[in-house]
């Protein structure tokens, strides 16, 4: 089965049209390579409650299977995607993260400054990545696995873990 996936970017540059969104495009080929289908795309600033709104839209309107999130993870007093992840998912789901950061840091000390979450709305996982195409890269590359067996059990596609 193609899972459904929204791509969220946070960047007050991005959203100016003055950076080109090279890691939403990194996302994209990451999920279609997966055989995932990329449902909706959009740019927005690093402004909290726009993002929180565009979160809880694509899960309420059952638009994506998946939401992953890049950018704004950070120290910047601008970063605020985990803030506004939190605010909207039902269930957190903290192993994600602690696992990309745990693969990152064998790559970069520099992965323990992600602040990336992850959660649940309804029947719908968001995930945070962060902003540079490299450690979007990385660390999708890293759950891709995990993440489609996770999904078959939120989905209700099977509830066997049967395996290591
Ligand atoms: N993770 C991986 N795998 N590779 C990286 O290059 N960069 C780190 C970290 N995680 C990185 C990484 C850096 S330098 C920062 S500041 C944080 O992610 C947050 O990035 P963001 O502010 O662009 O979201």
């Amino acid at each position: 089965m193609s899972f459904r996936v929204a791509i969220l970017t946070s960047s007050d540059k991005g959203y100016a049209g003055q950076r080109e969104d090279v890691s939403g495009a990194v996302i994209r080929e990451i999920a279609e390579n997966a055989g995932y289908e990329i449902t909706a795309y959009k740019v927005l600033p690093d402004e909290r409650d726009q993002l929180a709104e565009q979160l809880r839209l694509w899960c309420d309107e059952d638009q994506a299977d998946l939401i992953l999130t890049t950018g704004g993870t950070g120290f910047s007093l601008r970063d605020c995607m985990p803030e506004a992840t939190m605010d909207v998912v039902e269930r957190a789901v903290p192993g994600i993260p602690e696992a990309m950061r745990w693969a990152s840091l064998q790559i970069t000390k520099r992965a323990m400054l992600s602040r990336a979450a992850a959660g649940i709305r309804k029947q719908t996982l968001i995930i945070n990545l962060p902003g540079s195409p490299k450690a979007v890269r990385e660390n999708l590359e890293f759950i891709m696995d995990s993440l489609h067996h996770g999904l078959e059990i939120l989905k209700g596609q099977t509830g066997e873990c049967a395996r290591t």
